[in-house]
This record gives structure tokens, C-alpha cells and sequence, in this order.
């Protein structure tokens, strides 16, 4: 699990791609989840923006 302070509001998100299951880095700058194994990318939240993969971003809920 992983938590994300973003404009001021709590999203927890598993960092893991949804793709092939790698390990997600924050893009700070962009505040995207960046995957380095095939280069998909998801919004803070978790929503997906492209692929390979095409499944948003496991949500934890509390
Ligand atoms: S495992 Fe993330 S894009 Fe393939």
C-alpha cells in the first residue's frame, strides 16, 4: 500500500502496475505513478493514462 498526499487530499493506492505487476515509481514532478519496466503511466489516483497496461491502479480503501 502506498499513500499519496496530493493537492491536499489522502489517496491510497497500490503501487503495483497493472500490467506485468512491477513496482511503480511517483513522478513528483508530473505527480504520475510511472512504471520503468514497459512504460505505463497512471494519475495520482491511480487512473490509468496509457499502457501497455489498461486497468487503473488497485484502490485501498480504509
Ligand atoms: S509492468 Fe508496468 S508497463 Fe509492464
Amino acid at each position: 500500500m502506498c499513500l499519496k498526499i496530493t493537492y491536499g487530499k489522502i489517496y491510497k493506492v497500490n503501487p503495483k502496475c497493472t500490467h506485468l505487476g512491477c513496482l511503480l515509481n511517483f513522478n513528483r514532478l508530473d505527480k504520475t505513478w510511472d512504471c520503468s519496466c514497459h512504460g505505463s503511466r497512471y494519475t495520482y489516483d491511480g487512473k490509468i493514462i496509457y499502457g501497455p497496461s489498461s486497468k487503473d491502479l488497485e484502490k485501498i480503501e480504509d
